[in-house]
């Protein structure tokens, strides 16, 4: 799948971009999938939103079922001061998660397969395991910024494992929201650790080493289709979108198997729900 080089360069940077790894074909299906989901979502009361400022406040009981759930999530700007919703629907939904990879056929097909497989055992995956899976809609106009965060916060292993699998579903540029990323920053420390106490989570500071600056971050604009993998201590972030086009994504979190997954991440799974990998 890699050849040495680019292996090489994973390790240096902390992360790849393979252009050109999702057909349109494969991309309609999983967009045309999610916007069904939407369409069937019947909100009622549930005004679930997410945040990355302040996730540990809104956490509730609708995000922690989302674990083994397709569940929706609203932007946190799409709602009015009286409650109502500023766009439709459809353009107001944050995200889907985070167990559609397992739950729904087109994300199933989607999210596996030898190519995915072959990928994460070269990115050193011996053992893949999916976690999570994420509909990102970064929607017009209200699209919220996802602060500076390392993926290893929310998937903490011993040792790091958790590896990010994003896939651009339209394309990603600087003016709606596309990735940010710290070149050669996964071998910075873990700042901050998500915490499950019971029904009830928190965010834990592990370390003060600051957030790139202007002048470390670099900006991944991608067309369609595009691949970009990521090592779990890679610090991200993603610019609020305030232009008239949206940025939808799909990402995959996977571990390896061999490290040990803590028992404090917030989301775990039973016999219910068995983990599966790429194949
Ligand atoms: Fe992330």
């Amino acid at each position: 799948m890699l050849d040495r080089q680019r292996i090489q360069d994973y390790r240096e940077r902390g992360y790849l971009v393979l252009e050109g790894f999702k057909s349109a074909a494969e991309i309609a299906a999983v967009r045309d999938r999610a916007l069904a989901i939407v369409e069937a979502f019947d909100p009622g009361n549930q005004r679930s939103i997410f945040t990355t400022r302040e996730q540990a406040r809104v956490t509730d009981a609708y995000f922690l079922a989302s674990a083994e759930r397709v569940s929706c999530f609203f932007e946190e700007e799409a709602f009015a001061a009286d409650g109502s919703l500023r766009q439709a629907k459809a353009l107001s939904i944050n995200k889907i998660g985070h167990a559609l990879h397992d739950l729904d056929p087109v994300f199933d097909r989607f999210s596996r397969g030898p190519q995915l497989d072959a990928l994460a055992r070269e990115l050193g995956l011996a053992e893949p395991l999916l976690w999570q899976s994420m509909y990102i809609f970064k929607q017009p106009c209200i699209g919220g910024e996802v602060g500076w965060h390392q993926d290893a916060t929310f998937f903490h292993t011993d040792p790091v494992s958790v590896t990010t699998f994003w896939f651009a579903l339209e394309d990603a540029t600087l003016d709606n929201g596309c990735l940010w990323v710290e070149p050669g920053g996964h071998r910075s420390p873990l700042r901050q650790l998500f915490v499950r106490e019971g029904d009830s989570v928190r965010m834990q500071r592990l370390d003060e080493t600051p957030w790139p600056g202007a002048d470390r971050a670099i900006p991944l604009p991608v067309p369609a289709g595009t691949l970009v993998c990521f090592h779990g201590l890679l610090p991200h972030y993603s610019a609020p979108n305030r232009s008239p086009v949206s940025r939808h994504a799909y990402s995959l979190h996977a571990t390896d198997g061999r490290a040990a997954y803590a028992a404090s991440n917030w989301l775990q799974r039973d016999d219910s729900l068995p983990l599966r990998g790429f194949r």
